[in-house]
C-alpha cells in the first residue's frame, strides 16, 4: 500500500544513524528555464526568502543528521563553492564534485561513485523544495525499509516531470521519465534514496533520447534485477524551482513560516503589519510592509509599499512604488514605478525606473544587471 506520510518540521540535527547516509547534492546543470536569470548564475543559488534554494536541501540533510555532503557542479562551480564554503553555513561538512558536463542525473551518480564508496545515500536535486523537510525518510532508509526509496506527489502536469506506476503493495513498478502520454499522475520527487547496488546499473546505462543518463532508467534497472524499490506518496508542499512561478511559490512557503522579527529601523512614519522579517541594517521610511515578507540586511524603504509574499533581498533600493508577491534579489533599484509590480523575479543590482508609459500591472523577469526605463 502507498504510505501517506505526514512530515514534522526539521528541529535539531539528530545523530547519524548505523547505516549512516551520506548526501549527494546536484547542483551542476544547465538552469535554461530561468534564463536569463541564471545564464551566468546558478539556478541552485536563487533566494527563497532570502536564502539561496540549495540551503535548505544542506539544512535539511543536516536536520536529518545526514552531515557529510557531496555537492555536483557544473559551469557555475565556483559560485556554488563561493556561496556554500566548507557547508558549516548550513550544519554540513561538504565536498564538491565537479561533473564535467551536463549528461544527467544518473551520470552525477556516475561521478560521485568514488567519493560515494560503498555508503548508501540520500540524493537530493538541489533545485527542489520540500518544506518539511526529509527526516522520516532519512529514519526509515537507515532503518533499513527497501534496497532504494523514492518519494512521490501528486500532481495534475505529470508529463512535466519521472512519473512513477506502484504495486498494490506500494512497491515502484515502472518509472518513466517526462511521458508525453502520462502513464500516472504520480511525479518522482527530487530526493532518493540509494545503496552501492546503484553504481553496478548506472554503469550499464545509455543516453536517453534527450542524450542524458536518467535516474529514472538507473531506478528502473534496480527494480528489474529484482531489487525492493519502496516509495512514499508525500502530501508535503514540494516544488520543482525551474521557473519564475515556482520560484514565487517556493518563496510564498517559506514566507508564510518565519514569523515576525525587526531588526532594522523603522520610523514613526511606517507601518509594519503581520509576519515581516527586517533584517539586520535595513532601513525603512515613509513605507508600508504587509507581510508575511521578508527585508534583506542593508535594504532601503521610501515611501513605498510591499505586499504579501515578496522578497526584498540585501541593499536593494525601494522608493516611491508598490511591489507584491515577487522576488527582487541583492541590489535591486526600484525607483517612482507608479504602477504596483506583481508576480516578478527581478535579478540581482536590475534597476526599474519610472517612464511616461502607464501599464496597469507589471511583470517582470529579469536578468542580473539589468536596467530598464519604463518610458
Ligand atoms: O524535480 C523533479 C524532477 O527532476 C524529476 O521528476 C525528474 O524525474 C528528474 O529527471 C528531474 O527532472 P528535471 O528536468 O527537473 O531535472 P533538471 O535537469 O532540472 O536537473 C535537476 C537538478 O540536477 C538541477 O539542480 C540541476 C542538477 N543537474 C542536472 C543534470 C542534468 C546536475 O547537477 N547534473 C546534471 O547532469
Amino acid at each position: 500500500m502507498t504510505s501517506l506520510v505526514r512530515v514534522p518540521a526539521p528541529i535539531l540535527p539528530r545523530e547519524p544513524r548505523v547505516r549512516a547516509l551520506k548526501g549527494l547534492v546536484l547542483a551542476g546543470g544547465k538552469g535554461s528555464r530561468l534564463r536569463p536569470l541564471t545564464a551566468t548564475g546558478a539556478k541552485q543559488l536563487v533566494p527563497v526568502a532570502n536564502k539561496p534554494v540549495l540551503f535548505y536541501a544542506l539544512e535539511q540533510l543536516a536536520a536529518a543528521g545526514v552531515t557529510e555532503v557531496g555537492i555536483i557542479t557544473g559551469d557555475t562551480g565556483p559560485q556554488v563553492e563561493a556561496a556554500v564554503g566548507d557547508g558549516s553555513v548550513c550544519g554540513v561538512r561538504v565536498t564538491f564534485l565537479p561533473q564535467p558536463a551536463p549528461l544527467g542525473l544518473a551520470h552525477a551518480i556516475v561521478t560521485a561513485r568514488d567519493w560515494l564508496g560503498a555508503a548508501p545515500f540520500c540524493m537530493v536535486l538541489g533545485d527542489n523544495f520540500l518544506k518539511r523537510g526529509i527526516g522520516p525518510f532519512v529514519d526509515g532508509f537507515a532503518a533499513g525499509e527497501g534496497d532504494a526509496q523514492i518519494l512521490l506527489k501528486r500532481v495534475p502536469n505529470p508529463s512535466a516531470f519521472g512519473v512513477a506506476v506502484l504495486d498494490p503493495d506500494g512497491r515502484v513498478r515502472r518509472l518513466v521519465e517526462k511521458p508525453a502520454e502520462p502513464i500516472s499522475d504520480l511525479a518522482v520527487v527530487g530526493v532518493y534514496f540509494f545503496g552501492p547496488e546503484i553504481h553496478a546499473v548506472t554503469a550499464t546505462l545509455a543516453p536517453s533520447a534527450r542524450g542524458e543518463l536518467e535516474v529514472t532508467d538507473a531506478i528502473q534497472g534496480l527494480i528489474d534485477a529484482g531489487y525492493d524499490v519502496r516509495a512514499t506518496v508525500i502530501d508535503d508542499d514540494w516544488v520543482d524551482t525551474g521557473k519564475k512561478d515556482d520560484m514565487l511559490e517556493a518563496n510564498r512557503l517559506v514566507l508564510g513560516t518565519l514569523g515576525r522579527r525587526i531588526g532594522g529601523e523603522v520610523d514613526a512614519g511606517s507601518t509594519i503589519v503581520g509576519e515581516v522579517m527586517v533584517e539586520a541594517g535595513a532601513r525603512i521610511t515613509g513605507s508600508t510592509v504587509r507581510g508575511p515578507a521578508i527585508i534583506g540586511a542593508g535594504a532601503r524603504l521610501a515611501d513605498a509599499y510591499v505586499g504579501p509574499f515578496t522578497a526584498i533581498g540585501a541593499n536593494c533600493r525601494l522608493s516611491g512604488c508598490e511591489i507584491e508577491h515577487s522576488i527582487v534579489l541583492e541590489g535591486g533599484v526600484i525607483r517612482a514605478v507608479e504602477t504596483r509590480i506583481t508576480d516578478s523575479l527581478i535579478g540581482r543590482d536590475v534597476v526599474v525606473e519610472r517612464s511616461p508609459l502607464k501599464p496597469k500591472a507589471i511583470r517582470l523577469m529579469l536578468g542580473d544587471h539589468s536596467v530598464v526605463d519604463i518610458a
